[in-house]
């Protein structure tokens, strides 16, 4: 039985609120002036934030879900390409002529050298060491003075594909080995839509832990304290709509202009500019409705004390599927060093100081609360998933003194 059919859901609630229903209970809480509660506290060991073993295994998990790569968006034409280290794993993702999009093990099959770095458009990967040449669907094309390799066969020597490819939301998600079960893809939100352009990209690294970062960003409880005069004086104190959809999870902020559209008509209604929305993709990556642009940012973990993040900034969709104007860019750009400047400062300071006082012994565990149970959803699912490949991996330890009919499908394990 496929693996699909044998998870559990995480909530009741099928689908992401609509923009009509949102606004309804967001209406609700100001009026009553409460806020979305899980049903639990959630305790997470200190430990989870440090250790090497857990680190490892985060990563080994990576390359065995379906993990957001890039944006479809960074892959505008044929030969377009994208390039970085994903878990570890040097992989380049590439539109190939035909438009199909593909991802292969960013390695030469002569010795090894990566083939491609950053971004950019090519009609051929052609190596710097010695010249081999590969088409954009990973064949090996040319081999220079291949007189000297008189036992290659070609047709056997392209370049290494992930285990699959998928296209979904507007993002590339590429699973690297066997998964151990849908992940995000379980059920994904509605995410990024075609007309969305990417004005702005960069790379950054930063001395902390991937959890702390991603976990800044889910929830509303800290708004007033931390950013006093940034963000709370357009939003509220402690008023968030927090859904589930498989393992992601999406929060939002209204900001305080949405009381405007109490009578609005519902049908066809647009948040757009009256919300944030922070979507957390599972596990690594948030895609982030801002008021006039959307943020995308893609977690890689390198070790447990350092993440090294891969950001976009996406214009918002337009009314009509078309391009976007002039103005929209500029206020797009006009958001971006608005937060560059205010809340993400703020941000960042936060997630440092707890990074320094990890080894501090205060803290056995964090503890999250009602308000933050979608910090709750994600390191449940983290540790759901995380216990599922222990088995697997477990069993492949013992795979060794078993005779073939015995062996485990491992999708029947999820
Ligand atoms: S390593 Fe690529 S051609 Fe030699
Ligand atoms: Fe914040």
């Amino acid at each position: 039985m496929p693996y699909k059919y044998l998870l559990m859901t995480n909530t009741g609630l099928p689908n992401m609120r609509s923009d009509a229903e949102l606004l309804d209970h967001i209406l609700d809480h100001i009026d009553n002036n409460t806020t979305d509660l899980g049903d639990e506290e959630w305790y997470e060991p200190v430990e989870h934030y440090a250790s090497q073993t857990r680190f490892d295994a985060e990563r080994r998990l990576m390359r065995r879900l379906p993990i957001p790569f890039c944006p479809v968006a960074a892959l505008p034409e044929p030969g377009s390409y994208v390039a970085r280290n994903s878990a570890g794993v040097p992989i380049v993702v590439v539109r190939d002529l035909q438009g199909t999009i593909r991802a292969f093990r960013n390695a030469c099959r002569h010795r090894g050298m990566q083939l491609a770095d950053g971004s950019g458009c090519t009609k051929i990967f052609r190596c710097n060491y010695h010249g081999w040449a590969y088409r954009l669907d990973g064949r090996l094309e040319y081999v220079p003075h291949e007189h000297g390799f008189p036992d290659l066969n070609k047709d056997d020597n392209g370049l290494v594909p992930v285990h699959s490819v998928d296209i979904q939301g507007g993002l590339v998600f590429i699973t690297q080995d066997e998964p151990v079960g849908p992940g995000a893809l379980e059920s994904l939100p509605k995410l990024l839509t075609d007309d969305q352009i990417i004005f702005e990209s960069n790379e950054k690294v930063e001395e902390i832990n991937w959890k702390l970062t991603a976990e800044g960003t889910l929830e509303g409880y800290h708004i007033k304290p931390t950013h006093p005069e940034s963000f709370f004086p357009y939003g509220y104190d402690n008023l968030n709509v927090v859904e589930m959809q498989g393992p992601n999870s999406r929060v939002c902020y209204p900001f305080r202009r949405i009381e405007k559209l109490r009578d609005a008509p519902r049908e066809d209604l647009s948040l757009d500019r009256m919300v944030t929305l922070v979507n957390r993709i599972f596990p690594f990556t948030s895609v982030n409705r801002l008021a006039q642009h959307y943020g995308v940012s893609f977690a890689e973990p390198e070790s447990p004390t350092r993440t090294r993040y891969f950001n976009y900034r996406l214009t918002l969709p337009t009314v009509d599927g078309g391009e976007p104007s002039h103005e929209a860019l500029a206020r797009a750009k006009k958001d971006v060093a608005f937060l560059s400047d205010t809340g993400d400062l703020e941000d960042a300071k936060v997630v440092s100081d707890i990074q320094a006082a990890i080894g501090s012994g205060a803290n056995t565990h964090y503890r999250f609360g009602r308000f933050e149970s979608a910090i709750g959803h994600l390191h449940k699912n983290l540790a759901l998933y995380l216990a599922r490949l222990e088995k697997l991996e477990g069993n492949v330890i013992e795979e060794g003194n078993r005779t073939d009919s015995e062996r485990i499908d491992p999708i029947t394990l999820c």
